[in-house]
């Protein structure tokens, strides 16, 4: 077939949630530009970047939203998770009280999104072996209680930031 399919193209609209400073921001950096900040400031309000991911043969837009962790800094939330088809929950598997908040994103995604929407529970900052405060058990048994897709991942060396988006997209697709 020669024809160019046009028109057939796949748009998908991805959130990223979680607490301030767990590596939003650093995540979807890592995986739309490859880069990442060491002083990357707290988001205000909501960003997003657009990543063309191939799968079967076909080209899909994943079109992936960030906003604040922290509360005073974001903006109107039934807007920022309308028409949502994926999302990752974000912990730091450095800081307890990070991990201890993913219920409460969990309520909100419930709240706001369809029960359709790829879930998938991301423990990052994986790096940080040394001063681990969240096993890798305890987010797999999270995961699997609330039916979730779980994977560890560092923004800073790139592990897994690549597969966690994708398994999301592929879900998705
Ligand atoms: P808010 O925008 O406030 O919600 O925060 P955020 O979740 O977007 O966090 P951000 O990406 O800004 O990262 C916060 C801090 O953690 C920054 O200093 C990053 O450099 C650092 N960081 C992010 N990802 C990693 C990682 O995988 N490993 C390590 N060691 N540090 C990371
Ligand atoms: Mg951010």
């Amino acid at each position: 077939e020669d024809n160019e399919e046009v028109g057939e193209e796949y748009l998908f609209k991805i959130v990223l949630i979680g607490d301030s400073a767990v590596g939003k921001s650093n995540l979807l950096s890592r995986f739309a530009r490859n880069e990442f900040d060491t002083n990357s400031k707290a988001t205000i309000g909501v960003e997003f970047q657009t990543q063309v991911v191939e799968i079967e043969g076909k080209e899909v837009k994943a079109q992936i939203w960030d906003t604040a962790g922290q509360e005073r800094f974001r903006a109107v939330t039934s807007a920022y998770y309308r028409g949502a088809v994926g999302a990752l929950v974000v912990y730091d598997i450095s800081r307890r009280t990070t991990f201890d908040s993913i219920k409460r994103w969990l309520e909100e995604l419930t709240i706001h999104c369809d029960t359709t929407v790829a879930r998938m529970l991301v423990g990052n900052k994986c790096d940080l072996e040394n001063i681990r405060e969240v096993s890798i058990e305890e987010g797999k048994s999270l995961a699997e209680e609330e039916g979730l897709f779980f994977m560890e991942t560092s923004a800073l060396d790139s592990t897994n930031v690549q597969t966690a988006f994708e398994i999301v997209i592929r879900e998705i697709y």
